[in-house]
């Protein structure tokens, strides 16, 4: 349910220290309504009671300051790691690492650096999801990470133009709910600790971060709130992120924006309501990098883990830390719940990594010197830090094979597969490579050669980077062609003299770009500034196109682009769209266009014919005077194809459309019900919260232990500096009690009623929901010469007034030789056909009548039944 106050100042969280002080606004804002208190672990839930007897073990030897220190980030570059939080070498602990990122390690070397989410996502073959989560999941255990942040459901893609899409998979939350189950399975797999973010709303760059939009020149005080009714979070942004916590992920992070108005790492409706109490969440959440905006607050809202520690990157203080070590000590923050956190934490470790036992951490996220200052920003501590680890084993095999099935024929008249054209030119920059180096960019923020990956937090470095002019033109002089390329856009008429020529055969490479909102790259805050190519890759089409009667276009890029304006014309005789690849981009896209791999990649998002098609865009300018941003997600759960369907425009490519060099026929549809019995709601309560060990109040016991070990400069450490808590605070709210300052039930430690759509030992929710209540089948013909892969797809129509046209439910990857005919077979739970009843706060089937589809994409449904 949505509730709508006036004073904003009183969404959940702001009851303590706001980072900005909330400005009341004339508008009307969206309020998140308080969850308390935030719900303790459950030992019994299923998958982790052994981790959990575990955590008790080690837990209970912990002592308070021990365990602040398991909470808290050491600071910003303290470490070695983008992340890491302090020992417990009395039991035998090291600094646990969490690193970036979702494709691969960032900012190492001698790792490899795989195909994005998102085209990830375009392969629909779950097997290459688990095995590229499980790879990712090796190199970085090889390099001594304990938790590997990502992979990413938020942003889920409500607007094309957002940076970080890429990142993820995809705006359909099923195709993403599979990628995240499979990545998290797969990573975890592997011995590393999977991180579900960004949690949740995160939809767009500008305005994330106060700092990073003042920068910018946006004179605001507040990051930008995203707007969310219930019943859109829990059909659209919530569905991937409980497909993660069924999966069995260790971790979370909350985002940097607020969702509701209440920042998304204060948000005790998000965290303790949503994601802990119904999803029945057992590991832990960590902040985004400065996310955090309070401290006792944020303990009571559900937050775990502080990152990187300080307030802001090294300000060597911290709202946890000194400030956590106090708040348990006065009462602020109850036993409890720091118990809790130490508990989460060690239950997801020891669910993933089994022993204490580890192998240091052999890299240093901020150079690639073998020696030099383990303790960074503090430039303390010489040594050598870098042990250049080769983790790569023989994954490029494996990126080799993700982006060509990730690769989405989107036309062909004909002209592919290639089969030893006499004359091949490939023309324009983004075949080629960036002149200075392919991490010559940092954090891959610029848009030079190639488009493989997009830029910030989610990259890795180059191993290296296989070009598709390399690739392509190995594989013409073996088959003997004549190959010539042209690796800028600018070269009209050395272009023009080229392609012109009899017999060619020419392939233009075009991209665009976009990341993360840090680095602004020709005015892309992140966000790109338009849905048009980059570098006038355009006109270079249109072009080439105009002089070369058989010309091919292959996309790099993030996301959709707008082609309108050249997609039909005759002689564009094919367009891929290659997504973003990885290193061996070249050989992918060579292996697609030679026909060595049968392409059988779906487009994971729309291709619109305008932007406003889309219905939502990113927010550029603040719409809210120096206060939140409103982003207002009014368009509810159509986003994508189920906007434009719900639209009834026309579009030029849709969601899940992609063709093969064979052809397929779909016939004989078949439901079968299953007897899965009526829906149970969940009844009962919690234990009341545990405890476990005990603390001194004497404060000497807390003190720095400077006779131990050194100050290192600017660390974050859970000591006191003095005995006077209020100096050792430094807090302008100290001397409020517990009952001043925290929310009502903050503190509470009482059993709790569960929500009746929880699962009461069931992680991902009532376990109700995924019973399977139709089996769908088909059967697929190939009806071509040659062997190929397709995805068939089933859809279903809810059937309600206020129901998208047809929404993806689930889909399969077949292997069919030509004239044979192989089945399909899908199956629907009860989630996939019910609705969330924001009144009733459960999921209910309608009453309305629900179809099936089966078919070749959103707008391609040959095959329907009745569901009955
Ligand atoms: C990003 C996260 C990333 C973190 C650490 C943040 O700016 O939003 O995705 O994991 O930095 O690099």
């Amino acid at each position: 349910m949505k509730f709508s106050i006036v004073v904003a100042a009183l969404a959940s969280g702001a009851l303590a220290t706001p980072k900005y002080p909330q400005k009341l606004s004339k508008r009307t804002l969206e309020y998140s309504p308080p969850v308390y208190p935030s719900p303790w672990m459950n030992p019994e839930a299923d998958g982790w009671e052994a981790a959990y007897t575990q955590a008790r073990e080690f837990v209970s030897q912990m002592t308070l300051l021990e365990k602040v220190n398991l909470t808290t980030g050491t600071g910003w570059a303290s470490e070695q790691c983008v992340g890491q939080v302090g020992a417990i070498p009395r039991l035998g602990l090291r600094s646990l690492c969490m690193h970036d990122s979702p494709l691969g390690i960032r900012g190492s070397d001698y790792n490899s650096a795989f195909p994005s989410g998102q085209t990830t996502a375009a392969t629909f073959d779950r097997g290459l999801m688990y095995r590229r989560g499980y790879a990712i999941g090796q190199e970085a255990r090889g390099k001594g990470i304990n938790v590997i942040l990502g992979p990413v459901a938020g942003p889920l893609g409500r607007m094309p133009a957002a940076g970080r899409n890429w990142e993820g998979f995809s705006p359909d939350p099923v195709l993403t709910g599979v990628g995240m189950a499979e990545t998290i399975k797969g990573t975890q797999d592997a011995g590393v600790i999977a991180c579900a973010k960004h949690f949740i709303g995160n939809e767009q760059e500008h305005f994330r971060q106060v700092g990073e939009a003042r920068g910018y020149g946006f004179n605001i005080s507040e990051t930008l709130s995203s707007n969310i009714d219930d019943r859109t979070m829990h059909e659209l942004y919530l569905w991937p992120f409980a497909d993660a916590v069924r999966a069995g992920v260790g971790s979370f992070m909350c985002s940097y924006q607020q969702v509701n108005n209440s920042y998304g790492c204060q948000n005790s409706k998000l965290m303790n309501g949503l994601l802990k109490d119904e999803l029945g969440f057992q590991g832990f959440v960590m902040s985004d990098w400065q996310a955090q905006h309070t401290g006792a607050a944020a303990a009571a809202s559900g937050l775990d883990m502080s990152m990187p520690g300080d307030t802001e990157f090294n300000t060597g203080v911290s709202f946890w830390g000194t400030n956590l070590t106090l708040a348990v000590l006065n009462g602020t923050v109850p036993a409890y719940r720091i118990d809790d956190m130490a508990m989460r934490i060690m239950a997801a470790f020891f669910k993933v990594q089994k022993s204490v036992e580890l192998d240091p951490i052999n890299f240093s996220f901020w150079t690639l010197d073998t020696y030099g200052p383990i303790h960074w920003a503090a430039g303390e501590g010489y040594q050598q830090i870098n042990y250049h680890v080769d983790v790569r084993a023989d994954h490029a095999n494996l990126i080799r094979e993700i982006a060509a099935k990730g690769t989405v024929l989107l036309k062909n008249t004909g002209s592919l597969p290639l089969n030893k054209p006499k004359f091949l030119a490939v023309i324009g920059e983004d075949a080629g490579p960036n002149p200075n180096g392919p991490n010559s960019c940092a954090d891959r923020g610029c848009d030079n050669g190639t488009l493989a990956m997009g830029w910030g937090s989610g990259t890795a470095n180059y191993p290296y980077l296989i070009t598709p002019d390399a690739a392509l033109q190995a594989r013409a002089i073996k088959d003997g062609s004549r190959y010539e390329s042209i690796l800028t856009n600018y070269a009209a008429s050395q272009t023009k003299a080229l392609v012109s020529q009899d017999n060619v055969t020419a392939i233009v490479f075009v991209n665009a770009d976009s990341g993360e909102g840090y680095i602004n790259f020709d005015g892309n805050m992140g966000d790109r500034k338009n849905l048009t190519l980059w570098r006038d890759g355009d006109a270079l089409v249109k072009n080439v196109s105009s002089w070369c009667s058989n010309t091919i276009v292959v996309i790099h890029s993030t996301g959709p682009v707008l082609i309108g304006e050249w997609y039909d014309s005759p002689n564009i005789t094919a367009i891929l769209w290659a997504g973003l690849p990885g290193q061996e981009s070249g050989n992918s896209i060579t292996d697609v266009l030679y026909g060595k791999v049968n392409p059988s990649g779906r487009s994971p998002f729309t291709w619109g014919a305008t932007r406003e098609g889309y219905g939502a865009d990113v927010l550029y300018t603040p719409n809210n005077g120096n206060g939140a941003p409103q982003q207002d997600f009014t368009e509810g759960v159509f986003i994508d194809y189920r906007y434009f369907d719900k639209a009834n425009t026309s579009v030029i490519y849709e969601f899940g459309h992609g063709l093969s060099y064979t052809t397929f026929k779909y016939s004989n549809i078949q439901v079968q019900k299953s007897n899965a019995g009526v829906y149970q709601p969940t009844i009962g309560q919690t234990t009341p919260a545990p405890t476990f060990g005990n603390y001194s109040a004497d404060l000497n016991d807390y003190l720095f232990p400077s006779e131990e070990f050194p100050y290192v400069y600017q660390y974050i450490y859970p000591y006191l500096n003095t005995t006077d808590p209020r100096n050792a605070s430094g807090d302008p709210h100290f001397g409020q009690t517990a009952e001043e300052f925290m929310p009502p039930h903050a503190i509470d430690d009482s059993p709790q009623p569960l929500l009746r759509s929880s699962g009461k030992n069931a992680p991902g929710g009532n376990p109700a929901l995924y019973d399977v209540l139709y089996t769908v089948t088909a059967d697929i013909t190939n009806t071509g010469s040659i062997v190929g892969d397709e995805v068939p797809q089933l859809y279903v129509s809810l059937g309600g007034p206020d129901d998208p046209k047809v929404v993806l439910r689930d889909f399969g990857k077949l292997r069919i030789e030509p004239g044979q005919t192989a089945q399909f077979k899908g199956v629907l739970t009860r989630r996939d056909l019910s609705n969330w009843d924001v009144v009733l706060q459960d999921w209910v089937v309608s009453n309305y009548t629900k179809m099936a589809y089966v078919g070749k994409s959103s707008r391609d449904l040959g095959l329907s039944i009745v569901l009955s």
